[in-house]
């Protein structure tokens, strides 16, 4: 079976562990294992003294798709949710060590909030980050709800969560999604998470606790989303919109 996240320590890049969306037949839309399997490189480079950053990186065109609709669509029927995704968004906002991102292409739904958690995102100017939460009846999730409006005011972050409405990597750059627009998105991700991982890691982990402030409120926020995330699975209107999407 193919593995739809790779884990790596490139050796050009010492001290970086890449987790790599790598599922792109299917726009890198993200799986219950593959949450899981985040979840598990995530908690290994907390412990290990070799992994200094963490990177996410997606393929050619496409960071990621979001939550892989089958899933929405199997728990709107009556499947369980596991605890995969909570899992990993918990774990990423606690994350203890530096996290960055690359994106080129789609990032929608969770391959746009996940970057609300990373400390440095670049992005190639074809980028779209859209999260179509509401048309799928669903809500905000990762935190989003609470860190968007701080990071880019109220109305962006409507513009952003609520409405749908598409940000281009331009204006991810304006809005403070995403720190750069660069051309080669792997290369500059790597060499940025490298020069982080060359850092003194004790006060590069105090900086970005300062910088990052308390972590409560964003794990108590995330709770939160996720029970009306639930709760709106179930409906109705969700069902429809994601058997909408099956059927096209
Ligand atoms: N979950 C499951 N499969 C997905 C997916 C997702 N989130 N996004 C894309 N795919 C699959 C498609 O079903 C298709 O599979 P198929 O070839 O077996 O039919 C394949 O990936 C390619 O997608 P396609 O829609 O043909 O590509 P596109 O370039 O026309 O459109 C998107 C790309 C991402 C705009 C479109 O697929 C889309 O809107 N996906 C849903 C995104 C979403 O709403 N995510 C949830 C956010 S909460």
């Amino acid at each position: 079976m193919t593995d739809h996240v790779l884990v790596e320590r490139p050796e050009a890049y010492p001290g970086v562990q890449v987790i790599r969306f790598n599922r792109p037949e299917k726009k890198n839309a993200i799986t219950r294992e593959m949450y899981a399997k985040m979840t598990n490189a995530l908690a290994v480079a907390g412990a290990d003294p070799a992994v200094r950053v963490t990177a996410f990186l997606g393929t050619e065109g496409c960071f990621s798709a979001g939550n892989d609709m089958a899933d929405f669509l199997a728990f709107a029927m009556g499947g369980t949710m596991g605890t995969e995704v909570l899992d990993f968004l918990r774990t990423l906002a606690g994350a203890k060590k530096p996290v960055v991102s690359g994106v080129d292409g789609l990032a929608i739904g969770i391959g746009t909030t996940i970057h609300l958690h990373c400390d440095l995102t670049v992005a190639s100017a074809r980028s779209v980050f859209k999260t179509p939460f509401v048309d799928l009846a669903l809500v905000p999730e990762a935190a989003s709800s609470l860190i968007a409006p701080r990071i880019m005011g109220h109305q962006r972050a409507f513009a952003l969560l609520a409405a749908g409405e598409p940000l281009e990597a331009a204006d991810a750059l304006q809005a403070g999604l995403i720190w750069k627009v660069v051309d080669a998105v792997e290369a500059e991700t790597l060499s940025l998470a490298a020069r982080l991982a060359r850092k003194p890691p004790e006060a590069l982990r105090i900086a970005r606790d300062l910088v990052r402030g308390d972590r409560s409120d964003v794990l108590a926020r995330i709770d939160e989303e996720a029970a009306h995330f639930a709760a709106q699975l179930k409906s109705a209107e969700a069902r429809a919109a994601f058997e909408a999407f099956m059927r096209r």
